[in-house]
């Protein structure tokens, strides 16, 4: 494991492949540190479009990018890191309280997600000034 900050990094998985092609099985608790309640995908994402733009308070997710490349920013309140996904065996564990954005989508990109929760909207913080106050309370 790459890892970008203390609840985030990307993640190896098996590639299980023969003559016929290749397969990656993911399981909750074992391939993610996080039993999988949801999953989504995103696709048809268009040049310069940037999407994310928010953080969750107590939710993980997993992405990987199975068809094409984008470029995820990271951002702890303290440092921001980029990572661009462009293989469909590695994942990009994302903890709580992690700002996201997602750019740079090359056309035909579907990214799946893999998250510890289902949808909630109260569970995110859509905005940036709000996320850093958050953070800095948590680091009283
Ligand atoms: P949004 O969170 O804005 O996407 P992104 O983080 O990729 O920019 O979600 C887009 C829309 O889809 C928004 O109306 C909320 C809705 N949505 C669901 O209904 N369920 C889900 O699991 C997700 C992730 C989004």
């Amino acid at each position: 494991m790459d890892r970008l900050f203390d609840n985030c990094g990307l993640d190896q998985l098996t590639v299980r492949g023969d003559d016929r092609g290749s397969l990656v099985a993911i399981e909750g608790l074992q391939d993610v540190p996080f039993q999988i309640a949801r999953i989504y995908y995103i696709f048809g994402t268009g040049p310069g479009v940037e999407r994310g733009f928010h953080a969750h308070k107590a939710l993980h997710q997993f992405a990987v990018c199975v068809s094409g490349s984008c470029t995820i920013v990271l951002d702890n309140g303290q440092e921001r890191r980029s990572v661009r996904l462009d293989r469909p065996d590695r994942g990009l564990h994302i903890g709580p309280m992690i700002w996201r954005e997602m750019l740079d989508f090359k056309p035909s990109t579907v990214l799946l997600v893999l998250a510890s929760a289902k949808y909630d909207e109260a569970d995110y913080i859509r905005d940036l000034d709000e996320f850093h106050a958050r953070v800095r309370q948590e680091h009283l």
